[in-house]
């Protein structure tokens, strides 16, 4: 499974890539206006240093608009997705954009017929949100197992990219279901190695080592 992160913040972004923790970027409007940054600066400098997808969000809605700043987001760099919202006006400027050749990332999808359009409008991407779901006491890990099932049955090969993740227990969960990306804050993808029975075998190991006086260094 593929881990992307979340943000338009470049040293978090940096922290993550240097470990080979990145496999792709997606930003939002909100994570853009978050940063404090220009969003054509932003995603350039995060294109320069991550060589995979970089999502890279349309600020209109109607889909001629769309199209036109998704063709001046391509050209900030190759790596480019654009993402648009899975409106009818978004499927429109999906479809237009990926018979251009580019990568598109079809975003704000709640459901798995959302889902199926998008894979037929030739979305490299669709962002489920799972967070948002369990936020309104819906299963947001269950719309992934069926998007999975649903592409599977039928071969697309728009990769499942879920987002809106909170949890550990999102990542790991959507890692058994087959979801293909995962995008994910950092903070979310730094508390992937906590693990409480670690802190306890590492304390006792330490406090061992040092009744024995030994030092390796
Ligand atoms: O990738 C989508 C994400 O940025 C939305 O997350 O936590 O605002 O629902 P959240």
């Amino acid at each position: 499974m593929k881990f992307f992160v979340d943000t338009a913040e470049i040293d978090q972004i940096r922290e993550l890539n240097d470990l080979g923790m990145v496999d792709g970027v997606t930003t939002n409007p909100s994570l853009i206006k978050k940063s404090g940054r220009d969003i054509i600066e932003v995603t350039k400098e995060i294109c320069a240093m991550v060589s995979g997808p970089v999502s890279a969000e349309v600020t209109s809605t109607d889909a001629d608009t769309m199209i036109a700043e998704g063709r001046k987001l391509v050209e900030i760099a190759p790596n480019i997705a654009v993402k648009v919202p899975l409106t009818w006006d978004g499927l429109k400027a999906c479809k237009t954009l990926s018979s251009e050749g580019h990568m598109v990332n079809v975003t704000l999808c709640f459901s798995a017929n959302q889902a199926l359009l998008a894979a037929k409008a030739g979305a490299s991407f669709i962002s489920p949100f799972i967070g948002r779901l369990d936020d309104i006491n819906l299963d947001g890990l269950e719309l992934i197992e069926n998007i999975r099932t649903i592409y599977d049955n039928y071969g697309f090969d728009t990769e499942i990219l879920a987002a809106s993740v909170r949890t550990t227990n999102h990542v790991s969960e959507c890692a058994l279901i087959g979801a293909d990306v995962v995008t994910a804050p950092p903070a979310v993808i730094k508390s992937l190695a906590n693990h409480p029975l670690t802190d306890k075998g590492l304390a006792a190991f330490m406090a061992d080592i040092a009744d024995t006086g030994q030092k390796i260094l």
